[in-house]
């Protein structure tokens, strides 16, 4: 079952210690862009899984679904809408907040960007707590699409957990929150 690609995919991925701050251990996903293997293969896992799903919208998580979502996007044949941070998209928005550690973020999306009824799937390097992801499927769902699925590169709570296991986890995600 397990993919032969997966493996290369997790040796790209660094993992930075106590960054950004004491206790936490960073995936960075910048070393797996550097190698085109590793980055391919990545896309490639997402578009085998949603080629022929009838995705009409990737949504990608600001900042790192914006690197894999619209090769994502392209490939599949749908358009890419960017899930953005407060005050950054400059037309008529809606807002959804999340629990941070510390506090509450916000992700926003611009109102016109989705038809409703559209079928849409979410992409983010990583899920942790899955705040975030459960804030984009809020504001997919309130502009009216149906979120198939959420997917992510790595999930944490062990240190690295392969691409596919990810998918699984993540793909059930969407009907949890
Ligand atoms: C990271 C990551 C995800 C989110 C996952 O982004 O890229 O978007 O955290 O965490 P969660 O599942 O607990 O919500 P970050 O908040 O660091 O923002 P950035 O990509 O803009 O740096």
């Amino acid at each position: 079952k397990s993919d032969p690609r997966l493996q290369g995919i997790s040796e790209a991925i660094r993992v930075v210690p106590h960054f950004p701050k004491q206790g936490i251990m960073f995936q960075d996903i910048t070393t797996l862009l550097l190698d085109h293997k590793a980055f391919k293969d990545t896309v490639d896992i997402f578009v085998d899984r949603y080629r022929g799903m009838s995705v009409s919208v990737v949504a990608g998580v600001e900042a790192r679904g914006f690197v894999f979502g619209p090769a994502i996007a392209l490939a599949i044949g749908a358009k890419f809408v960017p899930l953005r941070k407060p005050r950054k998209l400059p037309g008529e928005v809606i807002s959804e907040a999340y629990e941070l550690e510390y506090g509450t973020d916000c992700l926003e999306i611009h109102v016109g960007a989705v038809q409703p009824g559209e079928r849409a799937i979410v992409i983010d390097d990583l899920v942790a707590t899955g705040g975030t992801l459960s804030a984009a499927i809020r504001l997919l769902e309130r502009v009216g699409a149906e979120v198939i699925e959420c997917a992510c590169v790595i999930g944490v709570r062990e240190v690295k957990v392969m691409a596919e296991e990810l998918l699984d986890s993540v793909g059930s995600m969407a009907s949890h929150f």
